[in-house]
């Protein structure tokens, strides 16, 4: 059984893993080094995607003081060199005597770290990760399970399930408070998808901009699907976030494509015509569905002529919630 120190420090691990704003295309990762009085002596983070990992961090923080201590971390120590030095390296130069972690890195690149500290003298313990941070990095580790990014589709209906009006003009279903929210839902994804269709209606930005603090925050790449040229004065060729066009293709090749930008979340952002063909070729993991409290009668209808189709899929709901006057239900798709 785990000690509770143990459990004690991985939760205060975890806890610095949440304090950056984003990490895109890598796992959130804390780490705290304790000595052997039971003082902690340097906490840190990961800051994401070509930032130093927490491990290394930690222990510049402690730098004298990491000698014979313990390293708490979220994730395994990586034993790689790739855009940082290897942890594991890092960890016996540094005198550390014991870690502890809880999360298994499924990266093939990580891997063999474990071993390495043990064969080099580093005691090393797995402890589960505490029930109330054990989702952190789900999609993350999703994504390697299904060798593919990670897909969350964000939809808007109107109580009677429409998610457009067929007028063919801009039309918004939902409250300012969903709009906040899906800036907050497109920050914690790499890429978001979109088509044509859409960007050619709606002129939209599919940036990252409320709260301001987010603003300048590293923007996921905005990958845009069809044939349709967008015209040059639309916001989606202005130049706040990477942007890439394709002509149509299949979910399936999308989804291989940006797996080789290492993009490990998405987030659909597309009419009726590209969303149900990834719920056709089994490819939406995640729906975050907002339902406004408005009745506009004709329009596409999202159960009868999306989702119907897939009728004989396993839908769970893992939560309910109302943002403003709308409903937030998030439904899982396995
Ligand atoms: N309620 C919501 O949450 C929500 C969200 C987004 C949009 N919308 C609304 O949806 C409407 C636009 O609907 P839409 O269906 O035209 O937009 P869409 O699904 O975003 O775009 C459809 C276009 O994408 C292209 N495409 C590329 N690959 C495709 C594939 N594998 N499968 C299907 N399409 C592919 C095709 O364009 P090409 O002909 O150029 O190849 C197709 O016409 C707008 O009224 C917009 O406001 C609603």
């Amino acid at each position: 059984m785990a000690h509770q120190s143990d459990i004690y420090w991985l939760s205060v691990a975890a806890e610095q893993s949440l304090i950056p704003i984003s990490v895109k295309k890598n796992p959130r990762v804390g780490a705290v080094i304790v000595d052997k009085s039971g003082l902690a002596v340097a906490k840190s983070f990961h800051e994401g995607y070509a930032s130093p990992h927490a491990e290394k961090v930690a222990l510049d923080k402690a730098r004298g003081k990491a000698k014979g201590a313990t390293m708490f971390v979220s994730l395994c120590p990586c034993n790689h060199i790739g855009k940082n030095p290897s942890c594991c390296v890092e960890i016996i130069n540094r005198g550390i005597k014991r870690v502890v972690y809880s999360q298994v890195d499924p990266n093939p690149i990580a891997q063999g770290g474990v071993e390495f500290l043990k064969s080099n003298g580093v005691e090393v313990n797995f402890v589960k990760t505490p029930k109330k941070f054990e989702n952190i990095n789900n999609r993350w580790l999703k994504s390697f399970e299904l060798n593919r990014p990670f897909v969350t589709a964000k939809i808007a209906m109107t109580l009677d399930g429409k998610i457009d009006d067929k007028t063919n003009k801009r039309f918004r279903i939902t409250g300012k408070d969903v709009e906040l929210e899906v800036h907050q839902i497109r920050n914690g994804c790499d890429a978001i998808i979109s088509g044509t269709g859409t960007v050619l209606l709606d002129n939209p930005r599919l940036t990252v901009r409320y709260p301001k603090r987010l603003k300048n925050a590293y923007q996921p790449i905005r990958y845009i699907v069809g044939d349709r040229e967008i015209p040059q004065d639309y916001f989606i060729h202005d130049n706040s976030a990477p942007t890439m066009f394709t002509g149509k293709r299949t979910p399936r090749l999308i989804l291989e494509d940006l797996l080789r930008l290492d993009v490990r979340t998405v987030l659909l952002e597309t009419g009726s015509k590209l969303l149900k063909d990834f719920l056709d070729h089994d490819l939406v993991d995640e729906m975050v569905l907002y339902v406004a409290p408005t009745i506009i009668g004709q329009g596409k209808a999202l159960v009868e002529e999306i989702l119907q189709a897939n009728s004989n899929r396993e839908y769970k709901i893992s939560s309910v919630g109302l943002v403003g006057k709308d409903l937030r239900i998030k439904v899982s798709l396995r």
